[in-house]
C-alpha cells in the first residue's frame, strides 16, 4: 500500500552533526524509493540562516515527495526567518490519495523556547484536515516536532506539547492513525487505541542517548499489516512494532 520513510533532527550545523552521517540516510532512503518522507524538525542546531541554507540542499537530495517541519532548534535566533523562506514550502498538509493516504504537519515550535505548542489554529487546521481525509477513507498521519506522549527512557519530563491534552483528545477524535515525532532523539513506539505514536532518533548526530544510534525509522503500510522498522545508520535494523492494519 504505502512505505513512508520518518527522519528527524538532522541537526545540521552542530558540532555533533556528521554529514557522512545523512548522506548515507538520504542514499539509503532514496535507494528504497519511499512514497513520501517526513521530516520531524531539528533539521538545524541553531536556526542560523546558514544552516538553513546547508539543511535546503540536503533536503533537496532527497528524491520522494517531501514533507519537512521545524523543531525547537529551528526556531532559535529567528529561525523562523530562514525555515520560512528556504524550507516552508515543504510544510503542511500532503495528501497522497493515489497512495491512500494524508501527512499532516503542524508546528510545534515556539521563539527561542525548547517547549513545544500546536496552539488552537492549528490544532482546528487538524481537526478540518482529519475530517476530510476520514470522508475519503484515508491513511491518517499527523507529524509535529514534540512529542504528545512522554517517551521512556529520556529522563525528567519538560519537553512534552503544553496543550498535549488537547491536541491528545482532537488526534483521538479525528481518529488519526499513525502520529510521528522526533525531539528526544529516541526511537520509541506507544499504540494506543486505534493511534500509533511514534519517535524517531536523530539520524545525523552523535547527540545520542545511552547507547542509541543514529537512526531513522521506516513504516510499511500493508493491506493486512502494518510494521515500523528503525534502521540505524550503521546496519542495525529493529522492527519497534508490527500491528494488524485495521484501517482498510
Ligand atoms: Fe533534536
Ligand atoms: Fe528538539
Amino acid at each position: 500500500m504505502a512505505f513512508i520513510a520518518h527522519i528527524s533532527d538532522l541537526h545540521v550545523g552542530a558540532l555533533a552533526f556528521k554529514h557522512d552521517l545523512l548522506n548515507k540516510a538520504i542514499q539509503e532512503i532514496n535507494d528504497m524509493c519511499p512514497d513520501v518522507t517526513i521530516v520531524t524538525g531539528d533539521i538545524t542546531e541553531n536556526g542560523y540562516y546558514m544552516e538553513f541554507e546547508k539543511a535546503a540542499q540536503y533536503l533537496d537530495e532527497f528524491e520522494s515527495p517531501l514533507l519537512v517541519i521545524p523543531g525547537n532548534h529551528d526556531a532559535r535566533h529567528v529561525g523562523e526567518q530562514g525555515f520560512g523562506e528556504l524550507i516552508e514550502k515543504r510544510c503542511g498538509a500532503l495528501n497522497l490519495k493515489s497512495k491512500g493516504l494524508v501527512v499532516i504537519g503542524l508546528d510545534s515550535s515556539e521563539p527561542d523556547l525548547d517547549y513545544g505548542k500546536v496552539g488552537r489554529a492549528q490544532q482546528e487546521f487538524m481537526e478540518e484536515e482529519l475530517k476530510h481525509a476520514s470522508k475519503d477513507k484515508l491513511y491518517k498521519i499527523i507529524a509535529l516536532h514534540h512529542h504528545i506522549i512522554p517517551v521512556p527512557k529520556t529522563g525528567r519530563e519538560r519537553n512534552v506539547l503544553s496543550d498535549a491534552g488537547d491536541i491528545l483528545q482532537s488526534i483521538v477524535d479525528g481518529e488519526a492513525n499513525l502520529v510521528l515525532s522526533g525531539h528526544k532523539h529516541m526511537p520509541h513506539v506507544w499504540i494506543l487505541g486505534n493511534t500509533t505514536f511514534a519517535t524517531a532518533g536523530t539520524a545525523s548526530s552523535l547527540k545520542l542517548r545511552g547507547k542509541t544510534v543514529p537512526s531513522y525509522n521506516t513504516i510499511n503500510i500493508n493491506e493486512d499489516t502494518i510494521e515500523i522498522i528503525l534502521r540505524g545508520i550503521e546496519g542495525k535494523k529493529i522492527t519497534l512494532a508490527k500491528y494488524d492494519n485495521t484501517c482498510r
